[in-house]
């Protein structure tokens, strides 16, 4: 058995973790929930050796342990796998795997690529990773990143499993293949700790729970007795509010329009359009063209075919700088942990990086004031959780990260906003304001909005009309929903029903 004792976790302007003490079980899936910035991760660097608590101690079977590094926590038999991904791009996928043993594939001075590669081939399997061994990572998407991260903790053959919103990045598919794995951790005898913001997810798949808020230890429940309103009320002190949005004051005009935009061998004359005003749905499976789409319009992406028009002009968009200067498109990528923050920034910079050009002085320095002002509405807007503006963006919280990573392009003033999905890795409550504020940009300030998602009830909540993707193209489209109230299950029926 694991056991925290007292454990607390100071961070310079912040106390991270707060007197906590928790025990996990051999044969037990333990979920660890709570808000953004609530002191999970930080929980799990610890029972890791990655940090060091400044107060408490760790118990294994009633035997006191110090883990120095991670290193130490391996040879306690514990592993992870961690929120941020952790891959060597420039290694192969078998390198990664077996990386924390990979003196076990010593052979003389070289090492032994086919037994490496057919260990690894063993754990892909497992995780349903279609990947070559002696495949390079650096091209992976982040989902495929995420399952390799899994098969190295696997492989570890660890008595203690800490997974750290490992789902947050996988399909559906991906996720209900994990789950199968941690059950038979379990099984196994496997003390599994799971963290994840997805209450559904933790409802189906642990045995229990238990929440911190604000560092502190807040209780433990029964998973099979806990409903869904239990777990937020224990995270967020309240109940979340499900009220539907209403209607949107769409015009006629039309915001952006793509006329048969054709790549060669991927597209095949995508036609669509966006209205002002308008909130504009993009649903389908991870792959099926969404996020590629975007990156064609935001000028990331070359296109062979095909025009995009601007407000009824005919665009030429070329950079991300053209998108924001010329034509006040702002792209929130999906993918911030490598394309959304620099990290070592801070950020009060990660959030003006797109305004810069605004706040320019004719001197072409940056007027420091105007730089305050708009970071400072925006941390109070997305309600960022940082010590201060000048905290680096890396230290923070994912899902603060994730709130910068939007607030910088809220801060750009655009009028047409492409948002590749806003809230991965975001608590319930932080999810309720992103959706709050995507709202308020259409309703109150008559922004066009496209809206990439995968979670369909979010999708359904904020569109008044949806796409459907399925293999680079466009399968179906529901319409009037600004007009008509129509159910989360009929709505959710017509998408699976172009799915199908
Ligand atoms: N290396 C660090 N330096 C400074 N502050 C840190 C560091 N790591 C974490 N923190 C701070 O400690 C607090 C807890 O962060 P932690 O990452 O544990 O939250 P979390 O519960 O995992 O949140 P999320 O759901 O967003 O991942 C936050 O306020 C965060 O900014
Ligand atoms: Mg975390």
């Amino acid at each position: 058995m694991l056991k925290l004792e007292n454990i607390s976790k100071i961070f310079p302007g912040v106390k991270a973790l707060d007197n906590v003490s928790l025990s996990f079980e051999p044969g037990e899936i333990h979920a660890l929930m709570g808000e953004n910035g609530a002191g999970k991760s930080t929980l799990i660097k610890i029972i890791t050796g990655i940090y060091q608590p400044d107060l408490g101690d760790i118990y294994l079977d009633g035997k006191k342990v110090v883990m120095k590094n991670f290193r130490d926590a391996v040879s306690h038999d514990i592993n992870m796998v961690s929120q941020e991904i952790q891959i060597i791009p420039d290694a192969t996928v078998a390198e990664n795997i077996v990386l924390d043993r990979i003196h076990q594939f010593r052979k003389g001075i070289a090492l032994d690529w086919k037994k490496m590669n057919e260990t690894a081939a063993v754990y892909l399997k497992k995780v349903g990773l279609d990947v070559a061994p002696d495949e390079k990572t650096e091209q992976l998407t982040a989902a495929q990143k995420q399952l390799i991260q899994i098969a190295k903790a696997l492989s570890s053959k660890a008595k203690y499993i800490l997974l750290d919103e490992p789902t947050s990045s996988l399909t559906a598919y991906e996720t209900s293949n994990l789950m199968k794995i941690v059950r038979q951790l379990k099984k196994d005898g496997v003390a599994v700790i799971f963290v994840s913001h997805k209450i559904e997810e933790v409802l189906e798949l642990c045995d229990k729970v238990s929440v911190l808020r604000d560092g502190k230890y807040v209780g433990s429940g029964d998973c099979r007795k806990l409903g869904r309103q239990d777990i937020v009320k224990m995270m967020i002190g309240r109940e979340e509010s499900e009220e539907s949005l209403g209607t949107l004051n769409i015009r006629e005009e039309k915001a952006l329009e793509a006329v048969d935009i054709t790549t060669y061998g991927q597209f095949d004359k995508i036609s669509f359009y966006l209205k002002k005003g308008e909130i504009l749905g993009f649903y389908g499976l991870v792959g099926s063209g969404r996020t590629e789409l975007a990156k064609i319009l935001i000028g990331l992406e070359k296109m062979d075919e095909g025009r995009v028009l601007v407000n009824g002009q005919e665009a030429k968009i070329r950079s991300i700088r053209d998108c924001i200067e010329h034509y006040r498109i702002g792209y929130v990528t999906e993918n911030r942990k490598e394309e959304g923050l620099i990290l070592d920034w801070d950020v009060g910079s990660n959030i003006s990086i797109t305004v810069w050009s605004r706040i320019c002085s004719r001197l072409k320095k940056i007027s420091l004031s105007k730089e305050t002002k708009i970071v400072d509405e925006m941390i109070d807007k997305m309600e960022v959780k940082t010590p201060s503006t000048r905290s680096r963006v890396g230290n923070l919280s994912g899902g603060n990260q994730q709130k910068v990573s939007i607030g910088k392009w809220l801060a750009a003033n655009c009028d047409i906003l492409i948002i590749d999905e806003p809230t991965v890795g975001v608590d319930v409550g932080a999810k309720a304001h992103i959706h709050d504020l995507i709202w308020k940009l259409a309703k109150e300030e008559g922004k066009s909005i496209i809206l990439i998602s995968s979670d369909m009830p979010e999708l359904v909540k904020l569109s008044r009309r949806i796409l459907v993707f399925r293999d680079q193209r466009i399968v179906g489209e529901i319409d009037s929903l600004n007009e008509q109230k129509r159910s989360y299950s009929e709505i959710s029926a017509e998408i699976g029903k172009y799915l199908a």
